[in-house]
């Protein structure tokens, strides 16, 4: 861990301690200026969602000695808010879709495309077939609303389709399509009739993650993959309680990777 990721963990463990504090006194809450401040604080009074510094005792780091990954990563790196340990992980997955039925890749929340495009170079580079759908309003996050803690809508609008065609361009990529608009309200239309093995949902809120869910279950592969970004970040809860909600489902499988990533994966049919 780096002297900076030390830092943001401890400033993060501190400000969510403070939080606690005042969330504990509803009147000194009330008296918050910015209505930011006053979601945050209550995000750490909520009964269904306990959050904490987390320090894990594994310290096994694959994404250091993959050197493709590496290559890719170091192209992507400035076009993405996304880590190297999530970015790895959607890289292992992709690695991993050859054994599923064919199927496309869909990605909601592109931003400036780092994810988008590392992904495509993965399945590029391994020859599977399918096209990689980039959607995105690149007008910023839509949607938000009372279950999310801390986005309002209208963040990340700093992107445009030129800056992720450009980053297609420099990693040579032939299989990705990048949608603008709002998904999947402007942009769902055009591929509802596809089949996919994979889906990537970046997108900060409730509902347009929940949104986003609904649409693709029906069209996911059996043992096709849903990857939700956001899951645990203490400004993404509302990302977390939707994933939440699934568990029990007998249709799925929910896993959480502690990294900011939940999985959920859909089960082949029982036979019959
Ligand atoms: C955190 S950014 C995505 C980060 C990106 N995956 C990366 O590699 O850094 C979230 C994005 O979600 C987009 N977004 C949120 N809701 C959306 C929706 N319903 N349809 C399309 N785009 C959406 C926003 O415009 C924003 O660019």
């Amino acid at each position: 861990m780096s002297a900076s990721n030390l830092g943001q963990l401890l400033a993060r463990s501190l400000a969510i301690t403070l939080f606690a504090a005042v969330a504990r006194v509803p009147a000194l809450a009330l008296l918050l200026p910015a209505a930011r401040l006053r979601r945050l604080v209550a995000t750490a009074g909520l009964a269904d969602l306990k959050y904490g510094g987390i320090f894990t005792r594994s310290s096994y780091t694959p994404w250091k000695g993959d050197a493709d990954f590496r290559r890719v990563f170091a192209v992507v790196r400035a076009n993405t808010l996304v880590d190297e340990y999530r970015c790895h992980e959607l890289w292992q997955l992709c690695g991993q879709l050859g054994a599923l039925e064919p199927g496309d890749i869909l990605e909601v929340g592109v931003w400036r495309g780092g994810t988008g495009c590392l992904m495509a170079r993965r399945c590029r580079d391994l020859g599977a077939g399918g096209r990689v759908h980039l959607c995105d309003t690149f007008a910023g996050v839509v949607k938000a609303g009372g279950q999310d803690s801390a986005y309002v809508g209208g963040e990340h609008a700093d992107t445009s389709t030129a800056v992720v065609r450009d980053l297609a361009q420099n990693l040579s990529l032939d299989n990705v399509d990048i949608r603008p608009g709002m998904f999947p309200d402007d942009t769902g239309a055009a591929i509802a009739d596809r089949r996919f093995r994979l889906c990537h949902i970046d997108v900060d809120v409730y509902e347009s993650a929940a949104q986003t869910f609904d649409w693709i279950w029906p069209r996911l592969v059996p043992g096709g993959i849903v990857v939700f970004d956001d899951y645990g970040f203490y400004s993404c809860s509302g990302v977390t309680r939707l994933v939440d909600r699934m568990r029990g489902e007998p249709d799925r499988l929910v896993v959480y990777n502690v990294n900011g990533h939940a999985l959920v994966i859909k089960r082949p049919p029982a036979p019959a």
